[in-house]
């Protein structure tokens, strides 16, 4: 599906340093003059964020089968109410998680689906919404965890390391599939890699869009 406005998506394991890298991207977009909005998933809205509640803190267990569900209805609620309306505006969207996440934490991590049924499921969600660049941070478990352990865990980050080992290796996967996606390695100082995205975006908004 063609739009407008371009979405960019920001993908990887928890603590990868992707919300980092979009809010810095966001900051010189608006700098740049470039219309510009962040959302992240799931969120974003007041369904989508009740949704997000339930799978990030739930006391009772939730299925892995139960989660992609729950994830793609969060999606769908935000595509349709707000993601779609801004792209038809020219409004650029930086989006912090996409159904990537769902092929890399559900079905690579918990093995629910394989990838390619999933594949088959995302475009119901999305209405077949791809984003133009997908950026994939990859940062080995170790260093993602030594960097989130002070933080408190939700019911997604308490999965194993094993968990997060099939997580970072699903992505390096997904990253193989289509030319959108562009691996960035994670353990690059921070100045460096909002350098690389800047120098990719805009090979895509060219200047002159936003003035
Ligand atoms: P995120 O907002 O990146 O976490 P944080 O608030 O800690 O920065 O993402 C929320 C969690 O949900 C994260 O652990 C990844 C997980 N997730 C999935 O398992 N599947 C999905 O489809 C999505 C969008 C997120």
């Amino acid at each position: 599906m063609i739009s407008p406005g371009f979405l960019f998506t920001f993908e990887g394991i928890d603590g990868c340093g992707k919300s980092t890298q979009l809010a810095l991207l966001r900051e010189y977009l608006s700098s740049q003059g470039v219309p510009c909005e962040s959302f992240r998933e799931p969120g974003g809205n007041i369904v989508s964020e009740s949704i997000r509640d339930l799978l990030l803190h739930s006391d009772h267990p939730i299925t892995p089968t139960a989660e992609v569900f729950l994830f793609s209805a969060a999606r769908a609620q935000l595509i349709e109410q707000d993601i779609k309306p801004r792209l038809e505006q020219g409004i650029t969207i930086l989006m912090d998680r996409f159904f990537d996440s769902t092929t890399a934490y559900q079905g690579y991590g918990h093995g629910v689906m394989d990838a390619d049924t999933l594949q088959k499921l995302h475009p119901f969600a999305t209405g077949g919404l791809l984003p133009h660049r997908t950026y994939i941070f990859d940062l080995s478990v170790v260093e993602a965890r030594s960097r989130t352990q002070q933080q408190e865990k939700d019911r997604i980050e308490q999965q194993s390391e094993a968990y997060f080992e099939r997580v970072a290796e699903g992505y390096r996967q997904i990253a193989s599939t289509a030319s959108r996606y562009m691996i960035l390695d994670a353990s690059r100082p921070i100045g460096e890699l909002h350098d690389a995205i800047r120098g990719d975006v805009t090979s895509w908004i060219h200047p002159a869009q936003g003035e």
